[in-house]
């Protein structure tokens, strides 16, 4: 069997950098939840798709939390890097920094979990490349990467809960 192709967290870092004009607001001159969404979407999908060298297709996203309204002419910078592979999925983590550079403020916004899968060109999974962590941020995450895999399986009803072994340890000392 041929050993799986290896790479690094920062091979796949993807950082984009968006102005919120007015047609991304909400009537109170915030920043719409789905607009930051979309943009976080395809940040992230850049990442994986810089990691696999694939197509890749959103499998899913994780809890997104907006605790402070973003400003129309905040500039918005998303970086994403993957944190674990799989098999043909791709767990990915985005960070959203909004900025008001005439202020001098910036504030951390919104941190999420991505999972993409990486597709041939008729749609069907297809393995990617390992990851191997080098910082030691990054082997934290790459080893919550697997507990996380576990619940979002188990919430999609793609995995027994019995069979997220590493989840339940968190609850449960056996
Ligand atoms: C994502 C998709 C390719 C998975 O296909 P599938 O037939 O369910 O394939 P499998 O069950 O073999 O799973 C393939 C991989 O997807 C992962 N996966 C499937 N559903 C998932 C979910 N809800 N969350 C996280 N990962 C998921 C599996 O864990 C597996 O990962 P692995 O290969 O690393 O072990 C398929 O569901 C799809 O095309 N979905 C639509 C994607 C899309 O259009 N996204 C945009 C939304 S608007």
């Amino acid at each position: 069997m041929s050993k799986k192709k290896q790479k690094t967290p920062s091979e796949s870092i993807a950082i984009m950098t968006e102005l919120v004009l007015p047609n991304d607001t909400n009537t109170l001159n915030n920043l719409m939840g789905g607009r930051l969404l979309h943009w976080m979407d395809i940040a992230s999908a850049i990442a994986a798709q810089k990691h696999s060298n694939r197509i890749v297709v959103t499998a899913s996203v994780d809890n997104v939390s907006f605790s402070a309204p973003i400003r129309l002419g905040n500039v918005i910078t998303l970086t994403a890097k993957v944190t674990r592979s799989f098999n043909s999925s791709m767990e990915v983590f985005i960070d959203v920094l909004a900025e008001d550079i005439p202020g001098g403020k910036k504030v951390s916004s919104n941190q999420a979990f991505y999972t993409f899968v990486a597709v041939d060109q008729g749609g069907s999974p297809i393995d990617v490349p390992e990851v191997v962590p080098e910082t030691d941020e990054e082997k934290e995450m790459y080893a919550g990467a697997l507990r996380r895999r576990q619940l979002r399986l188990v919430l999609a009803k793609k995995m027994k809960p019995e069979e997220a072994t590493e989840l339940k340890s968190i609850f449960i000392n056996e």
